[in-house]
């Protein structure tokens, strides 16, 4: 029989598939296993040199013994040689198996004495192959009928749920582990909805009322309703103040250990809604009236460039 492959395309194709079965079965992250685990180029280059180095014995081992051969051995060689994959006699058995076709030869027992104008008609058998299938069909119907219909195991509908379930945990997860909108300084602005509203003085009562008062009149902390900032106004000023604390009085911690960046800046915009409010015992004035740069304080452009002016 003659060899499937050359050498040429025998050494690449083996080492591809051990190759990619490394790369299939080895868990290395985003990068190769080959780059990530230096064991693995290691065995990899040691694999294909053996492949190699079996090659090129075994032809000199083929060399040789081809020249000790008689002539005869060397013809009978050769036509063993000559003969193709497809005819070889493993290919014709399993083939004859497998269809349980009869020989040309033979095909005068099978003939029909159908004759129509001359055309005759053979009596082959069926093809195992094909029978088995048609077994195998008939076998899968039974089963499935009596489980589906019989013994009711779900419904499309029901599957079609579980799906979706499943689909959805899958979301769940995905959205957990994709990371939280983080707000920065320079992407800060005031908000002015509802929601975030109404959140802000939530955090304002449980976390700041303390020291600045329910009302933001103020206690240990200072009057936070009036024009007067020690730290700047403004909503980037007034975030950063909350994320990182105040220099000059350490009692005025760094919130950004304890709250969402989200949070902060929910907390922020309340404080800013505070303004003017006029609570009643309200501490006096500290700090430097603040006027924002860019008139009018409501809308959330005018937060920008509020921090130049907190500098001086
Ligand atoms: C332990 C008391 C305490 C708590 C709790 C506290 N603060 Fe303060 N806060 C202060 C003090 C004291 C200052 C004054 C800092 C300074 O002099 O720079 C201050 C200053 C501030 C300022 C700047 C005021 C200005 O005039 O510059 C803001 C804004 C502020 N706090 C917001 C908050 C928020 C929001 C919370 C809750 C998340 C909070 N504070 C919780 C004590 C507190």
């Amino acid at each position: 029989m003659k060899k499937l492959f050359p050498s040429y395309v025998r050494v690449p194709l083996i080492f591809a598939i051990v190759f990619g079965g490394m790369e299939y079965f080895i868990d290395s992250g985003d990068k190769p296993a080959f780059i990530e685990y230096p064991m693995v180029s290691v065995f990899l280059f040691v694999f294909l040199f053996l492949l190699v180095a079996i090659e090129i014995v075994v032809s000199a081992v083929d060399r040789v013994t081809y020249h000790l051969l008689t002539d005869e051995q060397r013809k009978q060689l050769e036509e063993a040689q000559s003969v193709s994959f497809t005819d070889s006699k493993f290919v014709q058995n399993l083939l004859s198996k497998l269809t349980r076709s009869k020989p040309i030869e033979q095909e005068g027992e099978l003939m029909l004495d159908h004759d129509y104008d001359g055309i005759k008609e053979l009596d082959n058998d069926l093809p195992p192959w094909w029978v088995n299938l048609f077994y195998a069909t008939a076998v899968f119907a039974v089963i499935y009928l009596v489980r589906f219909h019989v013994m009711d195991a779900y419904t499309q509908a029901e599957e079609f749920e579980q799906e979706v379930q499943l689909a959805n945990a899958e979301l769940e997860k995905m959205k957990a582990n994709s990371p939280k909108e983080e707000i920065t300084l320079d992407k800060v602005v005031l908000l002015t909805d509802e929601a975030s509203l109404a959140r802000g003085k939530e955090i304002f009562t449980n976390a700041c009322a303390a020291c600045h008062k329910a009302d933001g009149g103020g206690i240990v902390g200072p009057n936070l309703t009036d024009e007067f900032w020690i730290n700047g106004g403004g909503i980037k000023n007034i975030f950063k103040l909350i994320s990182e604390g105040s220099k000059n009085n350490p009692s005025m911690v760094a919130w950004n250990k304890t709250l969402e960046s989200t949070d902060i800046q929910k907390v922020a915009s309340y404080i800013m809604k505070l303004q003017g409010t006029k609570p009643a015992g309200a501490k006096p004035a500290e700090g430097e009236k603040w006027v924002e740069e860019v008139a009018p304080a409501e809308t959330t452009a005018t937060a920008t460039d509020t921090l130049k002016v907190a500098a001086k």
